[in-house]
């Protein structure tokens, strides 16, 4: 079971439709660039987020293979669009619809960037599900989640 000390993690952010969370990592997926909109969203100050691996919002509920194949992805210099679940400072949660792909100068690989957008209830909670589902697959810890 995962456990948690504060309540907040069942209150969810909302991301702003005319807004996007932007950021940028190194080749090893550590921060080097967070937006306003970013540092809002995730309840962090930007200095708490620059030089920190991009898991740190990391959510619980995420199945690792999301990531595998986020990674498989851009390193062969492709761009990787998925749902993703993250939390926030506070343990609370928002979801967003992620595109990240590479930042190249002068034909180099050298960091890669992320855009995210809201996404609707019906995608959240299909998501929820599907990833519930892929934990459960994978021997990954679960939730206690009911369905009627
Ligand atoms: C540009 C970029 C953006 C990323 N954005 C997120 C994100 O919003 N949430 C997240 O959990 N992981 C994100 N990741 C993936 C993380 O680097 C990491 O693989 C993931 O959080 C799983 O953590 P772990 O590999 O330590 O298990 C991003 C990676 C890159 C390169």
């Amino acid at each position: 079971m995962i456990e948690f000390t504060q309540s907040e993690f069942l209150v969810e952010t909302e991301v702003p439709h005319d807004e996007l969370i932007i950021s940028r990592t190194d080749l090893h997926g550590r921060i080097t660039y967070a937006n306003e909109t970013f540092c809002a969203i995730s309840g962090y100050e930007e200095h708490e987020l620059i030089g920190k691996p991009h898991s740190i919002v990391r959510h619980p509920d995420m199945p690792s293979s999301v990531f595998t194949e986020l990674w498989e992805t851009i390193r062969q210099k492709k761009q990787w669009k998925g749902v993703v679940k993250n939390m926030r400072k506070d343990s609370g949660f928002y979801w967003v619809e992620a595109l990240v792909s590479g930042v190249y100068r002068n034909g180099e690989l050298v960091e890669f960037k992320s855009l995210r957008t809201p996404v609707d209830y019906e995608t959240k909670l299909y998501h929820q599900r599907l990833y519930d589902k892929i934990r459960k697959e994978q021997g990954e810890k679960q939730r206690t989640v009911i369905y009627r």
